[in-house]
């Protein structure tokens, strides 16, 4: 599998109804990164999603990959796909075979693979997603955190370099986002750049190394910690800040710990906690 940048540079989407999610965007996804898309219902973290994917083409601006334009011809999106999937959001909008295991298979069927080919990447993306004791069941029974890994198994068997998940976690109990965090864990090891969209704040600051936030037609860009302590621009997007910083936050303004400190889960706010009640350093008093 090879590495590809892949960025949308000042795009813009009108849809026919006159409805413009998008009016000026630009994202960059580094290979090997993880990003996340924050946002609003109804912001366009979809139709961005979509546009990255060459799904939807922009009015305006261009999406790239490696510094290439994207083209739109049968050719030039066919190349895409392979290097670039979406999972769409609801996982039934994705799967239609009879059991998992053909629905996995079928990107790689249709890419014209040899069966020997075909078995090996099954295997492997069902066992990315932990999800081979599930390769003979009709999909129509599984829960819907499982048809979710099917979903992005059947992706995964694509062998994309960059993989783009709508909503990934939406829906999922707490052992179903942990289960797909722990896919996504392995799916990073083996590689591939994930970009997620999300009005998580929190799982976006623990998790991404860039986040972009999707507000009013465009994106503002930047590392988690720094974004995500920008209130304004949180409260501007219509989300929540993360509760790790407003927990610092809170911390800080008693002396607890250290003014503007980022912690991006709870073992970090710990750690803060440790150092300031240490006897050596103690934040806002002298310690004797
Ligand atoms: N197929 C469509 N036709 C017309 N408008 C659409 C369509 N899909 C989305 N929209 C509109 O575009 C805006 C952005 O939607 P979307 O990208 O789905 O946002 P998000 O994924 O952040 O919820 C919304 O106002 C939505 O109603
Ligand atoms: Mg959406």
């Amino acid at each position: 599998m090879s590495h590809r940048a892949v960025s949308a540079q000042n795009v813009a989407f009108t849809y026919p109804s006159g409805v413009e999610p998008l009016i000026d965007v630009s994202v960059d996804i580094a290979p090997r990164s993880r990003v996340a898309l924050l946002g609003a219902n109804g912001s366009g973290k979809t139709t961005l999603l979509r546009i990255l994917a060459g799904s939807l083409k922009p009015a305006r601006g261009s999406v790239h990959v490696d510094n290439e334009p994207l083209r739109y011809d049968r050719k030039g999106l066919r190349a895409h796909r392979e290097a670039v999937q979406l999972v769409l959001q609801n996982p039934d909008d994705q799967l239609f075979s009879a059991d998992v295991v053909h629905d996995v298979a079928f990107g790689p069927v249709n890419l014209g693979l040899g069966t020997a080919e075909i078995f090996e990447r099954v295997n492997d993306a069902m066992a990315l997603l932990s999800i081979e004791q599930l390769a003979d069941r009709p999909t129509h029974e599984l829960s819907y955190g499982e048809r979710k890994r099917v979903a992005i198994a059947g992706a995964m068997a694509m062998r994309p370099c960059v993989l783009l998940l709508d909503e990934p976690s939406a829906g999922l109990d707490p052992a179903g986002v942990e289960e797909m965090f722990f896919a996504l864990e392995k799916l990073e090891r083996n590689g591939t750049t994930v970009v997620l969209s999300t009005h998580d704040t929190a799982l976006a600051l623990e998790w991404a190394d860039s986040v972009g936030v999707v507000e009013t037609g465009t994106v503002r860009q930047g590392d988690p910690r720094l974004l995500l302590a920008e209130q304004e621009l949180v409260a501007a997007a219509r989300l929540r800040s993360p509760w790790p910083l407003e927990l610092a936050a809170s911390l800080a303004s008693s002396g607890r710990i250290a003014d503007g400190a980022t912690p991006r889960n709870i073992k970090e706010v710990c750690q803060e906690i440790e150092r300031g009640s240490s006897p050596v350093i103690r934040y806002g008093q002298s310690k004797v």
